[in-house]
């Protein structure tokens, strides 16, 4: 019997595949069968770590947020795979100014995060989804965050480093998440009826190397204890592209360890 959750043979766009999150889905994706079209603007990252990985990885080095640049990757893709059966939009800017509080938060930086997070989720979305609407069949699935659903608990902020930094949640990031999950409503009806079907994963914290009080602050909040791991938002993505998930669309996949559900 045909396992579901197998993906052999589709074609899968993954954006922001240099990423924490987006690395683990290339292994992930890979190992279930697919074929990855990776594409990043960290071209180092993307040679580095993916491109030894498979022969099954086909890796772009491109910026979402410029229409060229996508249209760009489409033929590159068109022309050595066919068309995309699924795409994961999951790449997310930090911009320069990225943590800067609310008050004085410059405007070049709340529009760079929102082209990248937003317009260029949509910009993939039309490039790689118009095809699948045009065939009949496909599947997009958005990366959002806990932040488009439900507010920063400030607390956990107290202390907090990554990278050296101190970290928080600007407003920006949590309104392209917002954003980004009415678009993925919004396509899950516009093409639901041509077979499309588009859902979000709603991943709370990865541990990534934040500072012990993050991750303790953090953990506290969680009622299963821990921050999450990368994997755990790869799987989640690749139930949603599968068959086993063909009666799904308009579902917002939220892994989170119970953050939201207090
Ligand atoms: N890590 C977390 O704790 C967490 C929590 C909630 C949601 N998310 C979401 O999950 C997704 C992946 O997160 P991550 O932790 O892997 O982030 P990350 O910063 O490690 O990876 C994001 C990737 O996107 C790429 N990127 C940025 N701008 C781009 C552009 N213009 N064109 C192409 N690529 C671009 C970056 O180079 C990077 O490799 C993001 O959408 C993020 O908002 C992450």
């Amino acid at each position: 019997m045909k396992d579901a959750f197998r993906l052999d043979g589709k074609v899968v766009v993954l954006t922001g595949a240099a990423g924490i999150i987006g690395r683990e889905a290339v292994r992930i994706f890979l190992e279930a069968g697919a074929r990855v079209f990776a594409i990043d603007r960290d071209a180092g990252v993307l040679a580095d770590v993916l491109g030894p990985l498979h022969a099954g990885l086909l890796t772009f080095a491109g910026d979402i947020a410029q229409q060229a640049s996508v249209q760009q990757a489409q033929q590159l893709l068109a022309g050595r795979w066919g068309n995309a059966d699924v795409l994961l939009n999951n790449a997310a800017a930090k911009s320069d100014n990225f943590f800067e509080p609310f008050e004085s938060y410059p405007q070049d930086d709340w529009n760079q995060v929102l082209s990248v997070n937003l317009t260029g989720a949509m910009l993939c979305a039309q490039a790689f989804g118009s095809d699948m609407a045009a065939r009949g069949n496909g599947c997009i699935v958005n990366t959002l965050s806990i932040y488009g659903i439900s507010g920063p608990d400030q607390r956990i902020y107290e202390g907090s480093q990554y990278l050296g930094r101190a970290i928080n949640t600007p407003a920006v990031y949590a309104a392209s998440k917002a954003g980004l999950w009415g678009l993925t409503l919004y396509l899950a009806t516009y093409w639901g009826h041509r077979g499309v079907r588009v859902n979000g994963v709603t991943p709370g914290g990865v541990f990534s190397g934040q500072n012990d009080i993050f991750a303790s602050n953090y953990a506290a909040r969680v009622p299963l204890g821990r921050m999450a791991e990368a994997a755990d938002m790869a799987h989640g993505m690749r139930y949603l592209a599968s068959d086993a998930a063909k009666y799904v669309t308009g579902h917002n996949l939220v892994i989170d360890g119970g953050w939201t559900a207090w």
